[in-house]
């Protein structure tokens, strides 16, 4: 995709799952890299592959999102080493499947600033200069847990929520700046989510599990045309506008029995 050429993208979550197909497409596209998340080990060989295969600049920046200072810090390193993001995807995040009761308040806390607080506040230090510059993107990795309250999967589909609603404003703010915006919504996906969110991976495979190479093929098609909000998958656009219209009552009852142990 032309719109990704000599671009440099910031990717959160870049150590695994669909962080790590996002880079992958990026750099075929002729994109340069800047890669974060916690376990530099994972970072470092991604980055080794990607330089190999593709004739990209790759920079690795650990940082721990869950942690209040840690855009800014990265945003410092960023400046630091002179790069200017033309482009973040804000990918990182993480979930608990459980009762609210069962999850602690630490981990509450980590999923609220990992998911949402990091999300706003790199956008927030790094927007200034897309603006500047009249060009730039944001896509945010929501999920479809996001469109409605889910019993038992409580404060993750709330982050998603949230991830949806700012998405939906900044690009509505943006129109005439140059900077697009998108949400991506994908359903289950075969990562490494499934194991930290502890979701049951059988229950998951019967609603249909997607491959994270196909999910970020579909995020970066969802930036390039500025699309608010993409699907993963087109028959879950039906799901999304359903849930526009389904009694929230009703949906409750639907996401509780998914997400019920
Ligand atoms: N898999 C699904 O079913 C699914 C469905 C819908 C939406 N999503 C969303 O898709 C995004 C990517 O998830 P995934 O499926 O690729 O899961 P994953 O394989 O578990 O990857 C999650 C990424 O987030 C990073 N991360 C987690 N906590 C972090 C922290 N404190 N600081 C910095 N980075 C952190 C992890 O890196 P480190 O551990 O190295 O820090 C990892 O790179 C998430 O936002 C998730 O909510 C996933």
């Amino acid at each position: 995709m032309q719109y990704y050429n000599k671009k440099t993208v910031l990717v959160s979550g870049a150590s695994s799952g669909i962080g790590i197909a996002f880079c992958k497409e990026l750099a075929s596209y002729g994109a340069n890299l800047v890669l974060t998340a916690r376990r530099k080990d994972r970072l470092d060989a991604l980055a080794r592959q990607l330089r190999t295969s593709y004739d990209c600049e790759v920079t690795v920046i650990p940082c721990d999102l869950s942690d209040p200072a840690g855009p800014e810090a990265l945003v410092r390193d960023i400046r630091d080493k002179a790069i200017a993001v033309d482009i973040v995807i804000n990918n990182a995040g993480f979930g608990f499947n459980g009762t609210f009761l069962h999850g602690s308040p630490e981990k509450y806390q980590q999923m609220m600033q990992v998911n949402m607080a990091s999300l706003v506040m790199l956008t927030r230090l790094l927007l200034p200069d897309m603006v500047r510059r009249g060009s730039g993107g944001i896509l945010n990795v929501s999920s479809m847990a996001g469109f409605l309250p889910i019993p038992y999967f409580a404060v993750y589909s709330a982050t998603k929520q949230f991830v949806i609603n700012i998405s939906w404003s900044l690009w509505k703010e943006l129109q005439g700046t140059g900077v697009h915006v998108s949400a991506l919504c994908p359903g289950p996906v075969d990562t490494e989510f499934m194991e930290v969110a502890r979701v049951d991976r059988k229950k998951a495979a019967f609603r249909g599990t997607q491959s994270p190479e196909s999910v970020a093929s579909r995020g970066l098609r969802g930036l390039a045309e500025n699309a608010p909000l993409k699907v993963s998958r087109s028959f879950l656009r039906i799901a999304y506008l359903l849930s526009k219209w389904v009694p929230v009552r009703l949906g409750l009852i639907i996401g509780g029995m998914a997400m019920k142990k």
